[in-house]
């Protein structure tokens, strides 16, 4: 069983199974610099596009694969579907559902990070970004706004021209992220619609607090089996 991991259902799945006397092998991007492991066997970076992970498919005789990879990871998810087919392995592609805004929400659905940015300017000035380190090269134009841009590791260069970094790894709780917002006198989030309940305080914070929410939509992902939890992911690999 090959996992493509890198989020928290990638790791539950791979303890389930492992509990279960699966053989399993996760695999890791390697982007973050303290990865939380997974049990069982675990590799680390890229395999060289389609052609090498369908060769790595045929070379470890893998029996099925499960892209447990991130809604917003695009780039890995064509691959697996590509691989997997020419390799004659199945898929299943474990992908929590998307986030649904609740009465007293008020989210603005854009298509890209530069789409969110382009939104900012008419929702607020001090704005709480919560999008990741990849891709913040769109907000760097906006020198009229402050940014608290919070991630897992450093984002490089470039950034908002005023700007603070907070260092931090979910999950979090709506107390935790209310103050956050209060005490950084945030007027505007941004977010991907990740999904999940290990993120999903500051929607809450910001529902509560009557703050406006840029949601960045889910990027197409190729055509698979798909299931929305780990408890079906179990079953799928058991009746393989
Ligand atoms: N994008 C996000 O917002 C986000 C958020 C949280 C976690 N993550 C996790 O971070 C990882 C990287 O995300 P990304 O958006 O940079 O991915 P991506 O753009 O879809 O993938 C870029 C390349 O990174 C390698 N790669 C990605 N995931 C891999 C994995 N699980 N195992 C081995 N190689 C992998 C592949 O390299 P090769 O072509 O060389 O195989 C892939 O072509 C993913 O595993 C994802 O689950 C992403």
């Amino acid at each position: 069983m090959l996992i493509l991991g890198g989020t928290a259902e990638a790791r539950e799945l791979a303890g389930e199974l492992v509990a279960r006397g699966v053989r399993v092998v996760s695999s890791l991007a390697g982007r973050v610099a303290r990865p939380r492991l997974p049990e069982g066997e675990v590799r680390v970076g890229g395999f060289g596009g389609v052609d090498g992970l369908a060769r790595w498919l045929a070379e470890h005789d893998t029996g099925a694969v499960v892209d447990a990879t991130h809604p917003f990871a695009e780039r890995i998810g064509a691959n697996a579907a590509e691989a997997t087919r020419r390799a004659g392995v199945p898929l299943l592609r474990l992908a929590r559902p998307g986030w649904q805004p609740e009465p007293g929400d008020v989210w603005h659905w854009v298509d890209d990070l530069g789409d969110a940015a382009a939104r900012l300017p008419a929702l607020g000035r001090r704005v709480f970004l919560t999008s990741g380190r990849q891709g913040l090269a769109a907000f760097a134009g906006l020198d009229a706004l402050w940014f608290l841009i919070r991630c897992v590791d450093p984002p490089g260069p470039p950034l908002p021209r005023a700007h603070e970094i907070l260092l931090d790894r979910g999950p979090y709780t709506v107390d935790s992220e209310r103050s956050l917002l209060r005490d950084h006198r945030i007027e505007v989030l941004v977010t991907k619609d990740s999904g999940g309940t290990h993120t999903d305080a500051k929607l809450r914070a910001a529902r509560e607090l009557g703050l406006p929410v840029v949601v960045v939509r889910r990027p197409p992902r190729p055509e698979a089996e798909t299931v929305g939890t780990v408890g079906e992911a179990v079953e799928w690999v058991l009746n393989r």
